[in-house]
């Protein structure tokens, strides 16, 4: 997820261009660049923040009135100089900027390798772009056209904006599957991810549908299908605060990244994920399996909600692949003298990819021997780097410091290498195996029945807001689930909250249980269903007060429990996926009805990147 800004008009392009990126930060912050057209093409780009490349402009000819810009969130090429956008085609008469995943990109690449083409950065945009000048250059075209010969071939994910040298009146966008919004004024033109860039300047908008393409000049505006058909523009008047923008209408940044979640996992999925062929492409794992089909034992190395989705690969990849597997919290195995044998592996699970205690404890590892992989949000960032080997979770840019749709990304990803690698083993049958490709297959739609339920949810936080301390069980794979939604509650909340085995409070921790304390149950059905059952009449025979999150049409349990919340029923081992988002949403809205600032919580950090 990046962010995009263009301009075409009477005014300076370049002041336009700066201020929308920093609007836009929040889209992705690790490079950025612009491209400002007057008699030349000038391509200013920097790794960092936008702050950072205003800085290095200083003194330049930035004189121009038309130009965009870029503020990155890397996927394809770690953040530098080099990867950052704009990208210049190999002639220097084109520049181009993009958001989203060309998933196609290793086939353009290798076709125009063939044909001489060199690169400069690692990126799929870059690929796109010379893909495109080959086209004009080969049929003799113009750059429309050429744009949407190319974009009949590409697979993905795609907001292209390109300037072209020679045609410094006209800006050429085209989108699918990413964002994009154009904003009219009087004799210009502006461009965006969404409308915070523009908003200042005029509420007379344009939002572009996906397959379709836009040639803009200061006073004119067109839209076109890649069919080449003209399109009427649907002008709509802007009625939103910028804030809101940022945050897409929501109120904080956490529910805004609740409500992503059917987009996270699909964007997870994506490329890699085939129900029909069967198959799970991922090449950073595909290179290195036999380092984990020959692993002696996998060691999950994580903290805080990361280590919980540690915890719940544990269950999957023994399960699955039949291979042992320990959980560690970073903190302590860097410091206790682990005993780590050469054919051990490392999974190292972060979302920011720079916890300290986290790199520390990996870089232990790879010191005695072991095999690092990473699963990392961050492109790039330390883990991503100190690892031999990894598979990224794509869920974009989480600004809300507590981790939600990192957490539910991390579980996708960590579900698809087990899947991988028990098929590579022959652990799986190919019926299960099947089964659970088509349970990750529809997980987004599940997802969007779960956040259908954000009102009842809302209601039940109402109703326990007050409590003094909560209790989270779980069994099986959803034990770690009742220790993530009682960390966010304690995170967001600042109440007192514990996840627990279900079974485990009989050794002690029932003592609290009386009728004042809500005591959350992720019971959706599974193979320890009639277990639960058992331990919720535990908790009633002592008055807790029982809220299960459980599977649609479980009646044992609407009957025991004093509110419940039904979500679709999906297979145990992926279950933690959707039983996770009751918790995150309790947690969040019982933090706003107790006025807390739910995005930055008191005491805590989004990376703690100190021990
Ligand atoms: C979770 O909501 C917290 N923000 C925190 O526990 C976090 O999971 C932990 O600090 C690990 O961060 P990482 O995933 O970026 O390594």
């Amino acid at each position: 997820m990046c962010g995009i800004v263009a301009y075409i008009g009477p005014r300076e392009a370049y002041p336009i261009i700066l201020k929308g990126l920093k609007r836009l930060e929040y889209r992705g912050y690790d490079s950025s660049g612009v491209a400002l057209l007057n008699n030349d093409l000038r391509v200013y780009k920097k790794k960092g923040k936008v702050a950072e490349l205003e800085d290095s402009l200083v003194g330049k000819d930035l004189h121009a009135n038309a130009g965009m810009g870029h503020t990155r969130w890397a996927t394809h090429g770690e953040p530098n100089d080099r990867n950052a956008h704009p990208h210049s085609s190999a002639s220097g008469r084109l520049a181009m900027i993009h958001n989203g995943i060309i998933e196609n990109y290793t086939q353009l690449k290798n076709e125009l390798s063939r044909k001489g083409y060199q690169f400069k950065s690692d990126t799929d945009t870059e690929v796109l772009l010379n893909f495109i000048e080959d086209i004009q250059k080969n049929n003799n075209c113009g750059l429309e056209e050429a744009v949407r010969i190319a974009l009949k071939r590409v697979v993905g994910a795609y907001v292209i904006v390109l300037l072209d040298k020679e045609s410094p009146d006209t800006i050429i966008a085209a989108r699918k599957g990413s964002p994009l919004v154009i904003g009219i004024g009087k004799g210009e033109h502006f461009l965006a991810s969404d409308a915070s860039p523009i908003i200042e300047y005029t509420k007379e908008v344009v939002y572009v549908n996906d397959y379709e393409l836009a040639i803009l000049k200061p006073d004119e505006l067109i839209l076109k299908n890649l069919g080449n058909e003209k399109l009427t523009p649907y002008v709509q008047k802007l009625d939103l605060e910028l804030a809101a923008i940022e945050k897409g209408g929501y109120d904080h940044f956490m529910l805004k990244e609740i409500f992503e979640q059917p987009d996270t996992i699909f964007d997870c999925l994506r490329g890699r994920l085939d129900v029909t062929k069967g198959t799970i492409t991922m090449a950073g794992i595909q290179q290195n399996i036999e380092r984990l089909t020959k692993a002696n034992r996998i060691i999950m190395v994580a903290c805080g909600t990361s280590w919980h989705a540690g915890l719940v690969a544990e269950y999957i990849f023994e399960e699955l692949c039949r291979i042992p597997v320990e959980v560690e919290y970073a903190s302590e195995f860097r410091y206790r003298n682990p005993v780590i044998h050469p054919g051990d592996v490392i999974i190292a699970i972060s979302q920011s990819g720079e916890t300290a205690d986290t790199i520390v404890a990996i870089e232990k590892a790879k010191e005695n021997g072991a095999f690092i992989m990473g699963v990392v949000n961050v492109v790039g960032s330390s883990i991503a780097r100190i690892s031999n080997a990894g598979a990224y979770t794509h869920a974009g840019p989480e600004i809300g410091v507590a981790s939600t749709k990192a957490f539910t990304a991390q579980l996708t990803v960590l579900t698809m290498i087990a899947l991988k690698v028990a098929k590579e083993k022959g652990t799986i049958d190919t019926t299960r195996y099947m089964q659970l490709l088509a349970e990750l297959h529809n997980m987004p739609e599940k997802v969007k029945e779960v956040l259908q339920l954000a009102k009842p949810i809302q209601q039940l936080a109402e109703k326990y807001k007050d409590a003094a301390d909560a209790l989270y069980l779980g069994r099986g794979y959803n034990f770690p689930v009742a220790l993530e939604g009682a960390l966010k509650l304690k995170e967001i909340s600042y109440i007192h909250a514990e996840g627990y085995p279900a079974a485990e409070m009989k050794h002690g921790p029932i003592a609290l249980v009386d009728e004042h304390l809500p005591v959350v149950f992720v019971a959706t059905k599974d193979s320890y269903h009639e277990k639960i059952v058992s331990n919720i009449q535990e908790i009633k025979a002592r008055k807790g007060k029982v809220i299960a999150v459980i599977s649609q049409g479980d009646e044992i349990i609407e009957k025991m429990a004093n509110d419940y919340i039904s979500i679709p029923e999906t297979d145990e081992l992926v279950a933690p996926i959707l039983s996770v988002i009751p918790m995150q949403l309790l947690a969040y809205y019982i933090g706003v009805a107790k006025g807390y600032d739910v995005d930055k919580p008191r005491n805590l950090a989004k990376s703690v990147t100190v021990e």
